[in-house]
């Protein structure tokens, strides 16, 4: 197992510019998640730390070594693809084995660690299969199982779950999740679905357009984002985020552009009126009591919870609830955030303003 470090790497292909300085530091024996939209330079870092494309600017340290002139398979770490990349010719065991019997590993010492990882990943019972007759679980789980014999110091997976359908993509993340608690290999696992991310990483790294836009535990992320971007990205409704200003006069209170009131937090330390973004989570609007007026416009009904739409002014507000509520469409709605809650971010920098 080994520490990575990133430090102001760069990536340009050209004269364009696709990574701008990253800076990531990750732990020995971490499971660290890169995530953020398509585009955003996610695979890039990955493959750069791979050794599978070249460090345009900064350094990649693997342990306590810079590893920017180092060859991939010097560098001691084990790629998963979303495409998993099997041999079609050859049986599971001889596709985990592969890197071993390119290595002159003797055929005992291959044989043990193969059946180590099947073993591991239920896969005893399919080593004399050929990859067509796998479902893309198994082929999945052979990816990890060819990474796994490999004993890297680093495992990298970049979207590794998504050719799967979704409830086996909730079944291989915990499978995944339960691997690294037991093997503890440093992981860097990229995807752009925010869920894997908060279910599974120890410390998530969100970017946008080849930056850095915080790092931190998920729950971190979730209770504190540092701008509005990691604010709207994390969570599932996402955060309501509604434009408008601090009551310039009067009882402290946030002003809708779109027409409405919201609560702050009595003595919050605002600029009276400045231009901010309001944020509530779904949650964190209680239903059926209170000064704020909504109409309902949508309820969609999960079972565990209900998800009402109701607009709010010229904006909409998205609240989750246990209950089962007796509501329909057109309804008027008395809606309370909790004031505790709230977030607000400055409308021109974006950033997380603190409400101490
Ligand atoms: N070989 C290349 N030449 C030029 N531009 C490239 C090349 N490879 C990637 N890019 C650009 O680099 C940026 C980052 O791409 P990257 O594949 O890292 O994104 P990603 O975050 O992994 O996205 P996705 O979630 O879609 O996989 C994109 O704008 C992409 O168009
Ligand atoms: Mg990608």
């Amino acid at each position: 197992m080994a520490s990575v470090s990133v430090t102001n790497v760069r990536k340009s292909y050209g004269h364009f510019e696709v990574l701008h300085g990253v800076d990531v530091d990750i732990q020995d024996g971490e499971f660290v998640i890169l995530v953020g939209p398509s585009g955003c330079g996610k695979s890039t870092l990955l493959r750069m730390i791979a050794g599978l494309e070249e460090i345009s600017g900064g350094t990649v340290s693997i342990g306590s070594k810079v590893v920017n002139n180092v060859a991939p398979k010097e560098r001691d770490i084990a790629m998963v693809f979303q495409s998993y990349a099997l041999y079609p010719h050859l049986t599971v065991e001889a596709n985990m084995g592969f890197s071993l019997k390119l290595a002159k590993a003797p055929k005992e010492e291959t044989r043990k660690r193969v059946l180590d990882a099947a073993r591991i990943l239920g896969l005893e019972h399919l080593l004399d299969r050929y990859p067509r007759n796998l479902s893309g679980g198994q082929r999945q789980r052979v990816a990890m199982g060819r990474a796994i014999v490999r004993n890297p110091q680093v495992f990298l997976f970049d979207e590794p779950l998504s050719n799967l359908d979704a409830k086996l993509r909730v079944q291989m993340r915990s499978e995944i999740k339960q691997l690294h608690q037991r093997l503890k290999t440093t992981t860097i696992y990229v995807t752009h679905d925010q869920i894997e991310a908060m279910t599974m990483a120890d410390r998530i790294v969100v970017m946008r357009d080849g930056f850095v836009e915080q790092i931190g535990t998920p729950l971190d992320l979730y209770d504190r984002p540092a701008n509005l971007f990691v604010a709207g990205f994390i969570g599932s409704p996402g955060m309501n985020l509604i434009r408008g200003k601090i009551s310039a006069i009067g009882p402290l209170a946030f002003i809708a552009d779109g027409g409405g009131e919201l609560p702050l937090p009595a003595g919050a330390a605002l600029e009276r009126g400045a231009e901010v973004i309001y944020g509530i989570r779904p949650e964190h609007l209680a239903i059926g009591q209170g000064a704020v007026t909504a109409d309902v416009l949508l309820i969609e009904p999960t079972g565990a919870e209900t998800q009402v739409t109701a607009s709010f002014g010229s904006d909409h507000l998205i609240a989750t609830v246990r209950e089962r509520l007796e509501l329909a469409a057109g309804d008027t709605l008395a809606i309370t955030p909790d004031v505790g809650k709230v977030h607000l971010f400055d409308a021109k920098t974006e950033r997380r303003l603190v409400l101490a």
